[in-house]
């Protein structure tokens, strides 16, 4: 689905296999028959077509983010001294961004079951894809691309505040997991449908109170890195925006591939941190086995993550 026309249309040359463009890369294709999940990032194959990908949405974003962002964000891109006109090294970015909370960015060939993902960030590492969205489709996110997640993701990880909730949330999918080992399918489906809303609703499509209390701003990565869903998020009289309810997330399905009606607000990080514990102790005394059913879908994959000696 192509959402808003607000990219200029650059010419652009077509991806042959040889480039990192989403879906169509030879060597995310060979690493992931090899196997290898974790990768390097073999930064010469971005063609110039990439590059100019990442140069039409850092452009379309940026004054948005003066616009929209959470502060935290803001001096984060500042920070790490994003490029605007050349998509970034994740060793240049980690630099900068492990001496400010430890975090790093490691490049992945694709997609990261569940638990394996959570349980990177509380062992601080941010698993990062490393190819780059069709030139064709720039405001289209079916799966992440290294703008979502160096873009959007990555500048709130400079925050120490923002970090440590990140590592809750690995705590608290940990807890989950240990109670999985004697649980049965149904209830490990029902946590990690929790945990995946919880993680939607706040740090993919989060808002926040801006800290001086005038109004509201994005700190969630889907939003920074889609000039169609962060005008959207802020400014849509369609959009219904409630006080954060952990009840109401955790049951709360949600779509991957329209803008989103229902966001959630948080007054600050302190709030969020609360939020994540309270949804470790949800998780761990068993109030969340029941949630309501619907979207996300959990893959057999993703089931066998939390209880890698299931079948
Ligand atoms: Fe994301």
């Amino acid at each position: 689905m192509q959402r808003v026309g607000v990219f200029d249309q650059g010419v652009l040359e077509p991806a042959t296999g040889r480039d990192l463009t989403t879906g169509r890369a030879d060597f995310i294709e060979r690493a992931q028959t090899r196997g290898e999940l974790f990768i390097e990032q073999p930064y010469g194959l971005y063609s110039e077509a990439n590059q100019q990908t990442w140069r039409r949405l850092y452009r379309a974003l940026a004054g948005k983010w003066e616009q929209h962002a959470h502060p935290r964000f803001l001096d984060g891109v500042t920070r790490l001294a994003l490029d605007p006109d050349r998509i970034p090294r994740l060793a240049d970015i980690n630099r900068f961004l492990e001496p400010l909370s430890g975090f790093r960015a490691r490049a992945v060939s694709g997609y990261v079951p569940a638990y394996l993902f959570f349980d990177c960030l509380r062992r601080r590492e941010f698993p990062t894809t490393i190819t780059v969205r069709d030139g064709d489709r720039l405001d289209y996110l079916p799966e992440p691309d290294i703008f979502h997640d160096l873009a959007g993701h990555v500048p709130m990880h400079t925050d120490p505040a923002f970090a440590d909730v990140l590592v809750r949330f690995g705590e608290a999918a940990r807890t989950a997991a240990v109670r999985a080992r004697d649980g049965d399918c149904r209830r490990v489906e029902s946590a990690l449908k929790a945990l995946a809303r919880f993680f939607w609703f706040t740090i993919e499509f989060g808002l926040m109170r801006r800290p001086d209390g005038d109004g509201l701003c994005a700190y969630g990565s889907g939003l920074l890195s889609s000039a169609g869903e962060i005008g959207h998020a802020l400014e849509s009289p369609r959009v219904q925006r409630v006080p954060f309810q952990l009840d109401w997330v955790v049951n709360q399905s949600f779509e991957i591939d329209s803008l989103q009606p229902l966001l959630f607000v948080v007054d600050g990080f302190d709030h969020l941190e609360r939020e994540v514990l309270r949804l470790e102790r949800w998780l761990g005394d068993g109030r969340l086995d029941n949630v309501a059913p619907g979207e996300p879908a959990v893959s057999r994959e993703d089931l066998r993550s939390f209880r890698p000696d299931a079948r």
